[in-house]
C-alpha cells in the first residue's frame, strides 16, 4: 500500500538519481529563449523594484491584451503569486458576501488550497470528457462569487470550445461573477489559437514558466481592466512578497521580445511527443483523452495511489496520482522530458503493468 504521496515528495527526485525518470513535475525541459542570458552580466541594480513590477516589462505585456495599458498588470512571482493575490483581493472585495468559487473538475491541483486559504469555499463541477458541461456549469456558478477557467488543463490536457469560453464570458459578465482565467499554457494549444476571454470581471493570470521554459525565475503575472481588485492586488503584494525579482523581471523582458517562431518550433516539439506518448498508451491498453494543448496525460488507472508507488519504488518512475487533481481513479503523466526518456519510462510501465499491475487496468 502506498505511504501518504505529496507533491513535493517527488519534486527535484530525479535530478539527484539519473537512473529515474520522472513524469511528474510540470516543468519544461526544452532550454529558454537564448537571448535571457545576456541579460547577467550587464545587471547591476539589486534596489527594491516597484510592488507592481518594472515598467518596461508590464508595458511590452499590454501590448498583447486589448484596451490595456501597464497599469492594468502586476508582475507577480509566477502565476502561482498571481492566483494566490486574485483569490484573496476577491475575497476582500466581496467580504463575505458569497463563498463559492466554481472549480471544473478535475483541477489543477492548488486551487482548493488558494480558494481555501482565502477564505472562501470549493464548489466543484465535474467535466465531462475533459471539458466543461456548460448546463451545470450555468446552474452552480450563479451562486459563486468567481470561477476559475483552465484551459489548455493541467491535468487533463483538454482545451474549452471557443463557444464554450464565449458562453462562459457572456453569462459570467451578465451575473458579474469574477473570472479568473489561468492561461499559463496558452501558447501550448495545437489545435488552434487561444481565445482571450474578457470583460470588466475577467482576471487573467500567466507566467514565463511554460511558454519560455523559464519556471525556476517565478516570473508570473496578474491581469485585469478592473482598477479597484488591481489596487487591491498591489495592496496585498505591498504587505506580503512585496516587489518581484528585478533580475528576473529583466530577463523575461527579453524573453516576450524573442520572434514567435520560437514559440512554434516548441509547440512542434511538444505535438511530436504528445503523439508519442497518447499512441504508446493507448498501445499498452490504457483509456485516456488525447491532448489538445499543455504538456499532460491523464489515463484511467485503478488503484492509482499504489500504481504511483509501486512504480516508484520498483521501477524508478514518477507519476502524480489523480487524487491530487480531484480524479481519485487516474494518473497524470507530464510528457516534459526528451523522447527517449518517455520511450525508457513507458517501457517500465508496461512491465509492470504485465508482471504484476494488470489490477490497474480498466478494461
Ligand atoms: C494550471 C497551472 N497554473 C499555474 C501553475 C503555476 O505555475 P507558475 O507559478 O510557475 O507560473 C501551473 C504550474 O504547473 C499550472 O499547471
Amino acid at each position: 500500500m502506498a505511504k501518504k504521496l505529496s507533491p513535493s515528495m517527488f519534486i527535484g527526485l530525479a535530478k539527484e538519481d539519473e537512473d529515474i525518470i520522472s513524469f511528474g513535475s510540470g516543468e519544461p525541459d526544452l532550454p529558454p529563449p537564448k537571448r535571457v542570458f545576456k541579460v547577467m552580466p550587464r545587471f547591476k541594480y539589486f534596489k527594491y523594484g516597484l510592488i507592481q513590477g518594472q515598467l518596461n516589462l508590464r508595458t511590452a505585456l499590454a501590448k498583447q491584451y486589448p484596451s490595456s495599458a501597464a497599469e492594468n498588470f502586476v508582475i507577480t512571482n509566477g502565476s502561482s503569486e498571481a492566483l494566490d493575490l486574485s483569490l484573496r483581493a476577491i475575497s476582500k472585495i466581496e467580504n463575505g458576501r458569497k463563498k463559492g468559487v466554481l472549480l471544473p473538475k478535475p483541477y489543477f491541483y492548488t486551487y482548493p488550497h488558494l480558494v481555501e486559504d482565502a477564505g472562501m469555499e470549493p464548489v466543484y463541477t465535474d467535466l465531462i470528457e475533459g471539458r466543461i458541461d456548460f448546463d451545470e456549469f450555468k446552474k452552480k456558478v450563479k451562486n459563486c462569487k468567481a470561477v476559475i477557467i483552465n484551459s489548455p488543463s493541467n491535468p487533463t490536457g483538454r482545451i474549452e470550445s471557443m463557444e464554450t469560453l464565449k458562453k462562459i464570458e457572456k453569462l459570467t459578465n451578465d451575473l458579474g461573477i469574477y473570472v479568473l482565467s489561468d492561461e499559463v499554457y496558452k501558447d501550448l494549444i495545437y489545435e488552434r489559437e487561444n481565445y482571450l476571454i474578457k470583460g470588466p470581471h475577467v482576471i487573467t493570470v500567466n507566467s514565463f514558466s511554460k511558454t519560455y521554459a523559464m519556471c525556476g525565475l517565478r516570473i508570473g503575472y496578474f491581469w485585469s481592466l478592473d482598477k479597484g481588485l488591481v489596487n487591491k492586488v498591489i495592496e496585498i503584494k505591498t504587505c506580503t512578497s512585496m516587489n518581484t525579482n528585478i533580475l528576473a523581471q529583466e530577463m523575461a523582458y527579453e524573453a516576450i521580445k524573442i520572434p514567435k517562431s520560437f514559440i512554434k518550433n516548441q509547440l512542434k516539439i511538444w505535438i511530436r511527443r504528445r503523439d508519442f506518448i497518447y499512441e504508446s498508451l493507448l498501445n499498452i491498453g490504457l483509456d485516456l483523452w488525447k491532448p489538445e494543448g499543455a504538456f499532460y496525460v491523464f489515463p484511467k488507472i485503478k488503484n492509482s495511489e499504489d500504481f504511483v508507488w509501486n512504480l516508484f519504488k520498483k521501477y524508478k518512475v514518477i507519476t502524480y496520482p489523480g487524487e491530487w487533481f480531484g480524479s481519485k481513479d487516474r494518473v497524470r503523466f507530464s510528457y516534459a522530458l526528451d523522447i527517449d526518456k518517455i520511450k525508457e519510462g513507458l517501457e517500465r510501465v508496461k512491465k509492470y503493468l504485465r508482471k504484476e499491475g494488470s489490477f490497474h487496468l480498466t478494461s
